[in-house]
């Protein structure tokens, strides 16, 4: 196989996004997911850096309904991770559709298997920045939901210029929402959650909903952080205008 397909270009800095929200790291793919990656990725994989390759509108968004084969509420994950919580999800919620995208390879690989396991039609799995897919190929108003599920691992202050719970990239995520559509977060450090209440509230779209987990499945990252001892607030807000 070659890794053509899976190379992960950065999109050059741009006025709205100096700083990316992750670390790109290299991990070994090992055999089952660099098989799924072969067997997979034509079907369920989108590549966010290479639009050429999507479905799109004739405005030239990304066209969901050619990548779901149909039309249903659409909700954008960003950074599944492993993707266990995600698959779940899916299972749980036939009736909606799910675009995880995750910027670490292994990841990808591995929500894929796990779709193909669960036998799931209502996932597809991108490879990239979620920011820039939603940048340059969500229309506005067209989400029911986003969701981030812990998507910091950085509790320190110096890195508070990372994260994505952060003014302009909720500006961003607020506009793709439909009025009445959630964006979902969680994270298990006080200081962070108290920073995402601050910056969710200070969306003139947004109104808080509640702090309820509300069917979120233990997710990986969560498993280890309540091993450590530490307790995941999750916060759901609402586009209201
Ligand atoms: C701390 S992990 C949490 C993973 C998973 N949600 C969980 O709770 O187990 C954060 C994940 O978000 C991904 N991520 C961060 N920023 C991203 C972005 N802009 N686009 C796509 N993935 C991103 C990282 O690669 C990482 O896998």
């Amino acid at each position: 196989m070659t890794s053509e397909p899976f190379a992960l270009q950065h999109p050059a800095a741009g006025p709205y996004e100096p700083l990316h929200t992750f670390h790109p790291r290299r991990s070994p793919l090992g055999r089952d997911r660099a098989d799924a990656l072969v067997r997979l990725w034509p079907g369920l994989g989108l590549a966010v850096h290479d639009e050429t390759s999507w479905p799109r509108t004739p405005s030239g968004a990304l066209d969901t309904a050619t990548l779901f084969g149909r039309a249903a509420p659409l909700v954008l994950e960003i950074g599944p991770g492993m993707g266990e919580a995600t698959a779940a999800m899916a299972t749980q919620e036939p009736e909606r559709d799910l675009l995880a995208v995750e910027v670490h390879l292994p990841g990808v690989a591995g929500l894929l298997l796990l779709v193909e396991r669960a036998g799931l039609t209502n996932v597809r799995v991108g490879y990239g920045d979620a920011l820039h897919l939603v940048r340059t190929g969500i229309e506005a108003g067209t989400l029911d939901e986003v969701r981030a599920f812990f998507p910091d691992p950085w509790p320190k202050a110096r890195h508070h210029k990372r994260r994505l719970v952060a003014p302009d990239h909720v500006r961003l995520l607020v506009s793709r929402l439909r009025i009445g559509g959630l964006i979902r977060t969680a994270t298990d450090w006080p200081s962070y959650a108290e920073q995402m209440r601050m910056v969710l509230a200070g969306d003139p779209g947004l109104e808080p909903v509640d702090e309820d987990r509300a069917g979120r499945p233990v997710t990986a990252f969560e498993r280890k952080s309540a091993a450590a001892g530490r307790a995941a607030v999750d916060l759901r807000f609402r586009r209201v205008r």
